[in-house]
């Protein structure tokens, strides 16, 4: 049987070694963790996103008591800032988080819902998303898009 091997590269830094412009959209996100509404769950999400004209939109996770009702912290700042910017294109992405215990030290892993919402807002401004996942340990940096996250990922070309 023919075997199809898919590869993901993640660069591993600390937030030292991060630019200039990488360590702002960091710090807009960690900052951003303040005003997470999560009451149920304690796991505080943070996230940021900087446009084409290098806004930097940041929002967090909103929990609800009935469970599913609530949102990622990414989704709700894509959806804001695609809401409030629907021309201009997100480029860069980037997601801390703490508890009560703090920052977390190892890197946040956006889950599957939210990668599809990254995978639609790249196909919309036909452009790549830079995401940063960031701990106070190390960071991880996917450079070309959430494709490296999210393999054999369906999108619209599917439905023509
Ligand atoms: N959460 C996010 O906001 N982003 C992620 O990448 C993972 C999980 C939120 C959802 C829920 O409010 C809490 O973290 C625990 O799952």
């Amino acid at each position: 049987m023919k075997e199809i091997t898919l590869q993901t590269n993640i660069k591993v830094c600390t937030i030292d070694e991060l630019s200039a412009q990488d360590r702002e959209i960091v710090e807009a996100a960690r900052k951003a963790t303040a005003n997470s509404y999560a009451v149920y769950s304690g796991f505080n999400v943070g996230a940021a996103v900087r446009l084409s004209d290098g806004t930097i939109v940041s929002g967090t996770n909103q929990e609800n008591a009935a469970y599913p009702s609530g949102l990622c912290a990414e989704r709700t700042t894509i959806f804001w800032a695609n809401s409030q910017y629907p021309d201009k294109a997100v480029e860069v992405l980037a997601i801390p988080a703490r508890t009560s215990q703090g920052e977390l030290e190892r890197p946040i892993s956006p889950c599957g819902a939210c990668r599809q919402v990254i995978l639609e807002t790249e196909k919309r401004f036909n452009t790549p998303i830079r995401i940063i996942l960031y701990g106070t340990k190390e960071c991880y940096v996917v450079e070309d898009g959430v494709r490296a996250l999210l393999p054999l990922s369906f999108d619209a070309d599917f439905l023509e």
